[in-house]
């Protein structure tokens, strides 16, 4: 009787620690982590972004499209943040990065600003990226939403992952849903996220082909873009997304209607295939693009989060501790 008494009183135990760890190690984020920890540092993360899109607007795009770039190579967990080390090769030099992904001195001045109003090293830089992008979207005139938080930061990085995982602007949307289904979204994701591009600006040579080559397109839009991205060279050459860059509205939706968008993959969501009618619906429905786009921004966030003892709190955002 006593052993089995005492088997029982130990077998609980174990349940309780079982229970205890898994709590503790839990992959569930909250939009109420730091309230205690440091009540300060979501709005000083917003004075900065806000300070830095008032500089130049195309830094609140830039700031979105850090976050999506972090989140599908391996998890939100600020990999994209990390130069190159003898270990592994940076993200930033990864084709879809290279010359192109910006943002890395706003993200090293909110870490700065975050850990000197907190007092100490408490926000982790993947946290950081995914309110930056919030507020980026706040300060440009889009919907706002509550940021799931206590994400940690990777001890690691994968160029290989993000030459891999980020999808190309020259994919069609079979491609386009099989990528973003790998990293646990679905077609409205795709559709909704995509309508990102209603900000910032492009380098020729990710829609020269489509300008000079394909049908799909409204000749007049073609003729325009070509005025700044000649057959040969100027490949740097920029253009907007849509006709307004600065502003979170659903003007991208509007001109996939019209054959006027500018990447292969934009207008593969609207050429006749199973995406039409939601791109049909958000050209029409601006709120319900509004609200669709903050759940989808949650769901991205959440892709793969370390918490709990993995990964670190980086001091500095660009390398390990
Ligand atoms: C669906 C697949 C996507 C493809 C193929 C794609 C591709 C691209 C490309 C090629 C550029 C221009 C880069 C350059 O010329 O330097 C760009 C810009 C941009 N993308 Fe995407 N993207 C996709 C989805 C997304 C998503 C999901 C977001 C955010 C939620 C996003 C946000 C942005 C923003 C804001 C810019 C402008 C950045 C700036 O002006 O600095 N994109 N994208």
């Amino acid at each position: 009787m006593a052993s089995l008494g005492i088997f029982s009183l130990i077998s609980t135990l174990f349940l309780v620690l079982a229970l205890a760890t898994t709590a503790s190690s839990s992959k569930v984020l909250s939009p109420n982590y730091y309230d205690y920890v440091c009540p300060k540092a979501l709005p000083t993360i917003k004075r900065v972004v806000e300070a830095a899109v008032y500089n130049e607007r195309r830094m609140g795009a830039s700031l979105l499209r850090l976050h999506f770039h972090d989140c599908f190579v391996n998890g939100c967990d600020a990999s994209i943040l990390l130069d190159s080390t003898s270990a592994f090769d940076s993200e930033k030099n990864a084709n879809p990065n290279i010359n192109s992904i910006r943002g890395f001195e706003v993200i090293d001045r909110i870490k700065l600003e975050v850990d000197k109003a907190c007092g100490r090293p408490v926000v982790s830089c993947a946290d950081i990226l995914a309110v930056a992008a919030r507020d980026s979207v706040v300060a440009l005139g889009g919907p706002t939403w509550a940021v799931q938080l206590g994400r940690r930061d990777s001890i690691t990085a994968s160029k290989t992952t993000a030459n891999n995982d980020i999808p190309a602007p020259f994919m069609d949307l079979p491609d386009l849903i099989n990528n973003f289904k790998k990293h646990g979204l679905n077609k409205k994701d795709l559709v909704v996220l995509s309508g990102a591009h209603t900000l910032g600006f492009a380098q020729c040579f990710t829609f020269k082909d489509r300008i000079y080559n394909e049908t799909n397109i409204d000749p007049k839009f073609a003729r325009e873009r070509k005025l700044t991205c000649p057959r040969t060279g100027g490949d740097s050459n920029l253009a907007p997304l849509d006709p307004t860059p600065s502003f979170f509205d659903a003007r991208y939706y509007n001109d996939l209607l019209k054959k006027r968008g500018l990447f292969h993959s934009d207008q593969a969501l609207f050429n006749g295939g199973s995406t039409d009618s939601l791109v049909k619906a958000y050209s029409s429905n601006a709120k319900a693009f509004w609200t669709d786009f903050a759940n989808s921004m949650v769901k991205m966030g959440n892709i793969k989060p370390l918490t709990g003892k993995q990964g670190q709190i980086r001091l500095n955002c660009r390398m390990v501790n």
